[in-house]
């Protein structure tokens, strides 16, 4: 029998774990490389080269110095990471040179070069996944997300019919639209905008560019897949990604469970796992002192670890915080975003002190206590194309309570009647998401929580899931092998 081929792949994407991170896209990047290299895959990640991201590389070497006519001076860096990932960042100090946010400034606006800094990011990674650059050519780009949406106009421009190209959707509602004047200085031929283009609405869109002319697109779970072919979720671009249905799938994301493991994560207060849980009530009193709630085992800590917008429907949770402490419950939140949502919870935390905590900020490692700790976490997202939190919670048997929506129709089984009895049920789903289904769900929360042994069983049940990547690396694995 013939040796099947090894195929090799690029990444492209603008964050990765453990390097620079925003979101879950950042998680996905860090972890899938590594899984796919279980099942057989080489891949190597090209990223932006921000400080961070130069500095968390090591043995790093330069790998070609870029000088081109339409972009800055740049240089190609390679090496590893801790965690084992293969990179090539494009260190451009004009366009990459910055910290924080790598996609807003300081004002929360989006930075004013995004358009040509994604731009010249998406051609110096078709050119070396292209060979064009570097000596290695590689089987498949795998392009993630609006920043990279380019890459596949690039490779398709580029005449070639070999590369094959892949786009992820991790969130259509991140389009990376543009003037149209950006159009002049892409170096893509003129026909491209069009409406079977990359032009939208006269606007340049870099996510409908990779919508049309990749090989394959992908998005984060199978519900959302069928979700962005339709009119309501697909942001303006259902009737093109229906009109792409044969080339669309939908791949269930999963966490690291080196990354995610309550038996040996250094952050949080007391290890455990599914075989012996005895130490996640450790971490509930530790964290209740921590973040100076009123102590109480009894009492259900709720947490929030999230964007702070109306996609993940945090407006409407903000609204139940005084039902929730009437009830007796506890919330714990971190996130940052929309200031009114922001501002909501601030509120809240100072009319209930001992019973709410609001952390404004970004913060690894609480968010890992906050997991080990908590009794159940919320994600009432209007939308929601994968979801990674609700797998880290089931991970640390902390119990989702989420919006029937996505992902998060996927992975959590609603404790039904029928779930319950059958010891399926992993958490609470409620749809549609609007406030009244939301107090509903909340209701129905404390009524499972207000009986030891069924909350026990779900805890249980969510400690028992397999959220890790090993079906979907294999998936990815075949996709690429298909292609
Ligand atoms: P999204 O990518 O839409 O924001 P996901 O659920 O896919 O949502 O991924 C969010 C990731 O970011 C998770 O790993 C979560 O733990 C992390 N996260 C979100 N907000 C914070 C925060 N304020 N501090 C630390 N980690 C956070
Ligand atoms: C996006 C989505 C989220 C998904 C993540 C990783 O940020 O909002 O649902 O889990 O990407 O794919």
């Amino acid at each position: 029998m013939p040796l099947k081929k090894t195929q090799s792949v690029l990444f492209v994407a603008s964050e990765c774990f453990p390097l620079i991170k925003t979101g879950g896209l950042a998680d996905v990047v860090g972890a899938l490389p590594i899984a796919l290299a279980h099942a057989g895959t080489n891949v190597t990640v090209f990223l932006p080269g921000f400080p961070k991201v130069l500095a968390g590389i090591e043995s790093a070497r330069t790998l070609a110095k870029i000088k081109t006519s339409d972009g800055p001076p740049a240089k190609l860096i390679s090496g590893t990471t801790a965690s084992g990932l293969n990179i090539i960042a494009l260190d451009a100090p004009q366009y990459f040179d910055i910290e924080g946010n790598p996609y807003l400034d300081d004002t929360g606006n989006d930075r004013p070069d995004n358009g040509a800094k994604y731009a010249y990011f998406s051609k110096v990674a078709a050119d070396v996944a292209l060979g064009k650059i570097g000596r290695k050519k590689y089987d498949i780009l795998h392009a993630h997300d609006w920043q990279a949406g380019l890459c596949a106009a690039y490779v398709k421009a580029s005449g070639t019919t070999k590369l094959r190209t892949i786009l992820t959707i991790h969130n259509l509602a991140f389009q990376g639209r543009f003037p149209k004047f950006l159009m002049a200085s892409l170096g893509l031929p003129t026909s491209y905008y069009s409406r079977n283009g990359l032009e939208y609405w006269d606007q340049v869109s870099f996510l409908k560019a990779g919508i049309m002319y990749s090989d394959h697109i992908t998005t984060v779970s199978p519900t959302y897949a069928l979700e962005i072919q339709s009119d309501d979720g697909g942001m303006g671009f259902g009737g093109l990604l229906r009109a792409r249905s044969q080339s669309i799938s939908g791949l269930l994301n999963g966490i690291d469970l080196d990354v995610w493991n309550p038996e040996t994560d250094p952050e949080i207060y007391k290890s455990y796992s599914a075989e012996n849980p005895k130490g996640k009530a450790g971490n509930k009193s530790a964290l209740q002192k921590a973040l100076k709630l009123r102590p109480d085992a009894k009492a259900p800590l709720f947490t929030v670890i999230s964007r702070l917008t109306t996609q993940k429907g945090l407006d409407l949770l903000a609204d139940m915080t005084d039902f929730i402490v009437a009830e007796g419950g506890q919330i714990a939140l971190l996130g940052s975003g929309d200031s009114a949502i922001e501002d909501a919870f601030n509120a809240a935390a100072k009319k209930h002190p001992t019973e709410i905590s609001v952390t404004i900020g970004y913060d690894e490692p609480l968010a890992h206590q906050l997991q080990a700790g908590a009794d159940a976490i919320f994600i009432p997202s209007r939308f929601e194309p994968c979801g990674l939190t609700q797998l880290c919670a089931m991970r640390y048997g902390t119990v989702p309570i989420v919006g029937r929506v996505g992902g998060l129709n996927d992975t959590v089984i609603d404790a039904s009647p029928m779930a319950l009895a059958n010891g399926a049920a992993t958490g609470v789903q409620f749809a549609p998401v609007n406030a009244h289904m939301l107090y509903s769900a909340i209701s129905r929360a404390f009524d499972l929580y207000s009986n030891p042994a069924q909350w026990n069983q779900i805890v249980t049940n969510c400690l028992n899931q397999n959220v890790g990547w090993e079906t979907s690396a294999a998936d990815y694995r075949d996709l690429y092998a298909s292609l």
